[in-house]
């Protein structure tokens, strides 16, 4: 059943004359779910990405896994596509040091980057969530690295952890005033109300506060004027944290937000669409898949309002054992994408790419339906 549903997608085998490669195969569709080969015909290997799109040619960015193990040996991949679904493997847009200490020394883990184009500086900008070789995920960092061509080399700048010695922009000095009174000692157990209440009035984030907010899961958002937003899983992965970038987007402004503080959310996903930003999270399950939630804002400070999962249908309560990683918007059109992970611990190389098409009810909320094959 499944093999036909391919078969009709991977109509046409088309030999590659001009390029002299034999048999590349021509992808009229978009198959969620199963194996995407590349102009070589090999899976593509792009994790926990995203899509630009520029002058005619999209950019899909992504981590470049191993077929064993979680550590990052390769870097960043880059592919090329004028039509979304064929994409040519365009080679590592970032690669791991092989100097011995350097931070993004081979075996750190580098993850979820997004590429952003910088009409000022003409510059390409890649974030990325980056943790140190050897010490899990405690380093919590964001990673800067910047490039004058769309597929690299990017030239990695620095890591860091955003905002230090900065409060939230929506932090009243009554507000200061109580987080500075908490008592971390008191708070050794985790999930208990208290607990809950004082992580909601800045437990973690003040103890943050003099080395910068912890940044994991995270995507990059540039809105209509221009202006980018790096929203990132902080505070050990219970609040998120959008985060003005400065105009030549490799800096903080020192503006940022707590979103959902102690609401467990990863894997940020955002749009926005006549005016409304819509984003959608995954709750905090590692790898397994786990229910998403979505938030509604009018600014992009807020306020923001909690709303269901757009998914629908059969395992919506899993989301369709996916985890977000981005959503672009099809050049000239209103159509958006949401990409996803069908993350495979054991082997993450292979792990699945589920692209689905957002539609939209009448008031604008967006909703994700499984579709086995699709096409733009
Ligand atoms: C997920 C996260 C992934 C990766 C993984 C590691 O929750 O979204 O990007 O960090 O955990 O277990």
């Amino acid at each position: 059943m499944k093999d036909m549903k391919i078969l009709k997608c991977l109509v046409a085998f088309v030999l590659c004359m001009a390029t002299g490669g034999a048999g590349a195969q021509v992808l009229e569709c978009i198959t969620p779910g199963e194996i995407w080969p590349d102009d070589k015909g090999e899976h593509i290997n792009a994790h926990g990405g995203n899509v630009l799109y520029h002058e005619g040619t999209y950019y899909w960015y992504g981590e470049n896994r191993p077929a064993r193990g979680f550590t990052t040996e390769v870097g960043v991949s880059v592919y090329s596509s004028k039509d979304l679904m064929n994409w040519k493997n365009e080679g590592v847009a970032l690669p791991v040091s092989e100097k011995r200490g350097d931070v993004i020394e081979r075996g750190c883990i580098m993850e979820r980057p997004k590429v952003v184009y910088n009409a000022e500086t003409k510059k390409f900008v890649m974030l990325f969530h980056l943790e140190l070789k050897g010490r899990g995920y405690e380093a919590a960092r964001v990673g800067f690295a910047v490039s004058d061509s769309p597929t690299g080399p990017f030239e990695f700048i620095r890591s860091l952890r955003p905002n230090a010695g900065k409060w939230p922009m929506d932090f009243t000095k009554k507000d200061i005033k109580r987080a500075m009174a908490l008592d971390e000692a008191k708070y050794k157990e985790w999930w208990t109300p208290e607990w809950r209440k004082a992580v909601d009035v800045g437990l973690l984030l003040k103890r943050d506060l003099p080395g910068g907010q912890m940044s994991r899961d995270m995507t990059v958002f540039i809105d209509d004027d221009g202006k980018a937003y790096h929203i990132h899983s902080a505070e050990e992965n219970l609040t998120l944290n959008i985060a003005e970038l400065t105009p030549d987007y490799l800096d903080y402004t020192g503006n940022y937000i707590r979103l959902a503080p102690g609401g467990h959310n990863e894997a940020p996903t955002i749009l926005k669409r006549n005016g409304v930003y819509w984003m959608i999270t995954s709750g905090c399950t590692g790898w397994d898949p786990n229910e998403a939630r979505m938030f509604r804002a009018e600014s992009i400070w807020g306020p923001w309002v909690q709303l269901p999962t757009p998914f629908r249908g059969k395992d919506a309560d899993k989301s369709f054992h996916t985890q977000g990683t981005y959503i672009f918007k099809v050049e000239g059109t209103d159509e958006y994408v949401f990409m996803a992970d069908r993350w495979m611990p054991r082997s993450l190389k292979f792990s699945r790419h589920i692209w689905l098409p957002i539609s939209f009810e009448e008031d604008g909320t967006p909703v994700l339906e499984w579709k086995d094959s699709w096409r733009f």
